[in-house]
């Protein structure tokens, strides 16, 4: 039962938050670690490598920094590269897929106070994960509700360490999660 940790840091050496929250899942097992921009850093996805990695998990994981209230760019791009042929162009080749448990992690700049439906943007981070959402109904998979650590210029060692465990649990209790089955 493997969950596919796909991450999405375009600088993980100058990385604080990101980095530390994907060393307290180091002692995992069954937990693979696709680190996107160090495997693909001209950003030519190899779209078979990656439809097969998906093909072998239970589950995914989103890890990201929030950029413009988004996932970085190559995120997206594997989005197109290895989500259009199993699900548009040969939708066969998803069908196994369904039910996957999808968990999107992100690190913000902003407080928490900032993805409130009060704030200026007036959104939470479920809402601004929209798209990711309707991809992964999409995809006939089951979306979780993100987990998010904010503020990180402000956190201190002691607060990171926390987002750190709390990251960790999240994944604990994620990982004791099946495949959903769709059928009505
Ligand atoms: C290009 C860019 C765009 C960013 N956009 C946002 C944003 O829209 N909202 C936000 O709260 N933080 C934003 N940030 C701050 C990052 O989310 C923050 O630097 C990152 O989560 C820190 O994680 P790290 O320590 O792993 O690098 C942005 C940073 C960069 C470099």
């Amino acid at each position: 039962m493997t969950t596919l940790l796909l991450l999405a840091h375009p600088d993980l050496e100058a990385s604080r938050v990101n980095r530390a929250l994907l060393k307290g899942l180091q002692s995992l097992s069954d937990l693979e670690i696709a680190d996107l921009y160090a495997l693909y850093p001209d950003n030519r996805i190899d779209p078979q490598a990656e439809i097969d990695r998906l093909l072998r998990a239970d589950r995914l994981v989103l890890q990201f920094p929030l950029f413009w209230y988004s996932t970085p760019p190559l995120l997206k791009l594997w989005e197109d590269v290895v989500l259009t042929p199993m699900f548009y162009q040969e939708p066969d080749l998803g069908i196994s897929t369904a039910g996957l448990p999808v968990l999107a992690a992100t690190t913000t700049g902003g407080p928490s106070a900032s993805y409130h439906p009060e704030s200026r943007i007036g959104l939470t981070i479920d809402d601004l994960f929209a798209s990711l959402k309707a991809t992964t109904r999409r995809c006939g998979w089951h979306w979780q509700s993100p987990f998010a650590v904010h503020d990180v210029r402000n956190l201190d060692d002691r607060s990171l360490a926390k987002a750190v465990d709390d990251y960790r649990s999240t994944i604990v209790s994620f990982v004791t999660l099946s495949r959903i089955s769709t059928a009505a």
